[in-house]
């Protein structure tokens, strides 16, 4: 299987060249955060926050009271979410959701949550960052990593590599991972959808999913304990939040007020899937 994949990362690389996609931006992606002449990344003046979490964990609810701590605090704000984001983006989200692509297996939801990542960070996340805003990202990478690598048992070369390209430098600062025991959350993705809506295509599934859903967040967070802070999100909103707070405090508070060289105000409106 992995030569397999190999294959279709060098093929997707060789093929860039002539593409309207494969300016600076796709180079700069491929280059998996290195640059060529092995230069320091340059510094960001913005902020990228993403959280993440199996179904019911409650992170729409957070990430509200998220985005009214840190404009308290003065920094510009873009609210956004994954798959999704961006025109482009959300047009892949339908056919995700929709379950269109289920039954063409793991590897090509991976790659396709991997195509909406790479439009949405090109067209919403990257140019926010870079105008010294706080992008708060319901869902990033680290659940193309659960949901499809661990769950789908993709091979983790592939699932690395697709992730390298679409990703680039835009690396998280701070991954909150909404922590819930498996059948709670069940129980709460269950109760706030509306009962004449059918689940969606990954809601439909076993509290055994969630379970190995939870291990493989939580693994993720032992692995990258600087990107990631595990928050324990069976308690009051309230309580909840005070976490989150505490937990950007500790590892953001200096780079909260936004940088005094910020462009942010000159900014281009983000895409229409965004929420400033
Ligand atoms: P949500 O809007 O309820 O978070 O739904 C998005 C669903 O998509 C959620 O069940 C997790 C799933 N998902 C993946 O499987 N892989 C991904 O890379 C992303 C971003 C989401």
């Amino acid at each position: 299987m992995e030569g397999g994949i190999l294959r279709q990362s060098g093929k997707a690389v060789k093929g860039e060249g002539g593409s309207a996609r494969s300016g600076g931006g796709v180079r700069a992606r491929q280059a998996g955060g290195r640059r060529p002449n092995g230069a320091r990344k340059p510094a960001r003046s913005g902020l990228f926050i993403t959280l993440e979490g199996g179904e019911g964990a409650g992170k729409s609810t957070q990430i509200h009271r998220l985005a009214k701590y840190l404009k308290e605090r003065g920094r510009p704000v873009v609210v956004t979410r994954e798959p999704g984001g961006s025109p482009g983006a959300e047009a892949v989200r339908h056919v995700l959701l929709s379950g269109a692509a289920e039954l063409h297996g793991p590897e090509m939801e991976a790659i396709l949550f991997n195509a909406a990542r790479a439009d949405h960070i090109d067209t919403v996340i990257r140019p926010a960052i870079a105008a010294g805003k706080a992008v708060i990202c319901d869902r990033f990478y680290d659940s193309t990593r659960v949901y499809q690598g661990v769950e789908g048992k993709l091979d983790a070369v592939f699932v690395r590599r697709l992730e390298a390209i679409a990703v680039g430098e835009t690396i998280p600062d701070l991954t909150l991972i909404l922590d819930l025991d498996a059948k709670e959350g069940m129980r709460r993705a269950a109760a706030r959808r509306n009962p004449d809506e059918a689940p969606d295509r990954f809601e439909k599934e076993s509290v055994r999913q969630q379970e190995l859903r939870r291990k493989a967040y939580l693994e993720i967070a032992r692995n990258e304990p600087e990107r990631c802070a595990v928050i324990d999100a069976d308690g009051t909103a309230e309580a909840v939040f005070e976490e989150i707070r505490r937990a950007v405090d500790e590892r953001l508070g200096d780079r909260l007020k936004p940088a005094a060289r910020s462009r942010a105000g000159r900014a281009k409106p983000a895409g229409r899937g965004a929420r400033t």
